[in-house]
């Protein structure tokens, strides 16, 4: 199996102990990547090596720093890195959040670079390496995940030596190297990438923009441009795109369920949203990426220009607070406040509001109850890897009956792009535009775009972007072998 004796490193976990009074409580993985990967790791029996930030995850280890997952029906080994306080603000807050974050995201004007978050970022990649080198064996698959691990491949290639297969994927964007080229370790990084046997990006644009800085930064590397594969001394690295998809089985079935129902008629019930509402839902991390006060700067250009919408135009946000310690993060969440504020004081009247916001955590049956109900989701980021929340939207169109009103700058737009209504967040006069047409298509139109992005998301489901990374990892595996 393409899968057996796989080892994954991430610097989040998938499971974190946590006090509760005297009690010990397990949080589980919500969505996404670690909600994914677990019914794999549970099939391979593999090792997942990840940061232990849970209060009590100490307890719960033993004197390998290992505990087995899931708890209840132990099948795959979790292994934690314990990161002191220094190691948090620099290695996670420094280097990966202040420098690769924005510089990946294209946003030279938020990276903070500090010397001392460089050499910390590379002696917690050492340690992430030597763990991840301990627990694999030589026929070992090794899976790194984003943009926290640039160098642990390099450090556990030379550990490991030719035989193991190196896998990573890098969830955020990859830069031209015109905005690569500012970070001061741009090479080291890219060097650590290169020990990989495959490197994976959402989308061929990030991968065209890797290979044009390797191409930029090593004299000695060979690029085949059609195959995306690196040839440098005697090492290969296949470089492609795996654009990442949602679990959509689980999404239309809680979609479906009658918690989502409740949720919605309470939620609704209770924010005082009118039967006839014009509901658009917005959700995101608090990120300075995700174009969140461009969306509310149009959602207010929108109820200047058809004023025929006020009462009747809602939008829903459930942002949350992500990465607080940086203070680019708390600009973010200061100015989302204060725009949304300014926009209900504008429109407000005693039996409406347009800006209602969710600030409480919500189980994914009320999640993906919302995303069903609502007509239309805004997804506005200014830069996004790919941006899952746009097809955890289309999943839980059960009806086909919702919009998605889709920027043109998020990794996602290249699958759905030709039925989404596509949007520049910037561009608020005509995002406003798209909004009242998503709204005032007719049905029919609507319908037609929602079932074709709907086959789109549910033909490349979390599964089958596995699958389809396994196997050409495993693909490279026998290659090397033979
Ligand atoms: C993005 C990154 C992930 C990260 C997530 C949440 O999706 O690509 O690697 O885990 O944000 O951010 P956090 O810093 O809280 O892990």
């Amino acid at each position: 199996a393409p899968t057996e004796g796989l080892v994954v490193v991430s610097n989040r976990e998938p499971y974190s102990h946590s006090f509760d009074g005297d009690e010990i409580t397990v949080e589980r993985p919500v969505g996404g990547l670690t909600a994914g990967l677990d019914p794999v790791m549970r099939r391979a029996k593999g090792t997942w090596v990840a940061w232990g930030d849970g209060d009590a995850d100490r307890e719960v280890v033993d004197e390998h720093d290992r505990v087995g997952v899931p708890p209840e029906d132990p099948s795959y080994t979790l292994r934690r890195i314990w990161l002191d306080d220094d190691e948090v603000e620099e290695y996670y807050y420094g280097y990966s959040n202040q420098v690769l974050w924005p510089l990946c995201h294209s946003d030279r004007g938020r990276i903070t670079y500090e010397p001392r978050f460089w050499d910390r970022y590379r002696e917690v990649n050492r340690r992430f390496a030597e763990a991840a080198a301990a627990e694999a064996d030589p026929e070992s698959l090794i899976w790194f995940q984003d943009y926290h691990f640039g160098l642990a491949p390099r450090m556990v290639r030379r550990e490991l030596g030719d035989d193991a297969t190196l896998a990573h994927f890098w969830h955020i964007p990859w830069p031209t190297w015109d905005d690569f080229r500012v970070c001061p370790q741009s090479r080291q990084l890219m060097e650590g990438l290169l020990a990989n046997d495959l490197l994976g990006f959402h989308v061929d644009r990030f991968c065209a923009q890797f290979l044009e800085g390797v191409d930029a930064c090593f004299d000695d590397a060979a690029i085949d441009w059609n195959s995306g594969e690196v040839h440098r001394g005697d090492s290969t690295t296949l470089v492609k795109s795996f654009p990442m998809g949602v679990d959509t089985d689980r999404i239309e079935r809680l979609a479906g369920s009658d918690e989502a129902e409740a949720f919605w008629n309470e939620f609704r019930e209770e924010r005082g949203i009118a039967d006839d509402a014009v509901v658009a839902v917005g959700v995101d991390r608090l990120d300075y990426t995700k174009g969140i006060p461009e969306r509310l700067r149009a959602i207010e250009y929108f109820l200047d220009s058809h004023p025929e919408f006020r009462g009747e135009f809602v939008y829903v946000q459930k942002a949350s607070e992500s990465r607080s310690e940086i203070p680019a993060y708390q600009e973010i969440q200061k100015e989302v406040s204060e725009t949304a504020e300014r926009v209900n004081d504008r429109f407000a009247t005693d039996d409406w509001k347009p800006v209602v916001a969710i600030t409480e955590m919500l189980p994914a049956e009320s999640l993906y109850g919302l995303y069903r109900h609502s007509d239309l989701a805004l997804v506005s980021s200014v830069r996004d890897g790919m941006n899952l929340v746009a097809e955890e939207y289309v999943a839980a169109q059960l009806d086909n009956g919702g919009a998605l009103v889709l920027s043109d700058f998020a990794g996602v737009d290249d699958t759905l792009g030709d039925y989404a209504y596509t949007i520049n967040p910037y561009a608020t006069k005509e995002f406003a535009e798209t909004v009242h047409r998503a709204i005032t298509d007719d049905t029919q139109e609507r319908r037609e775009r929602m079932r074709h992005m709907r086959q789109l998301v549910t033909a490349y489901d979390l599964d089958a972007w596995m699958d389809d990374i396994f196997e050409t990892a495993a693909g490279l595996r026998d290659e090397t072998t033979e």
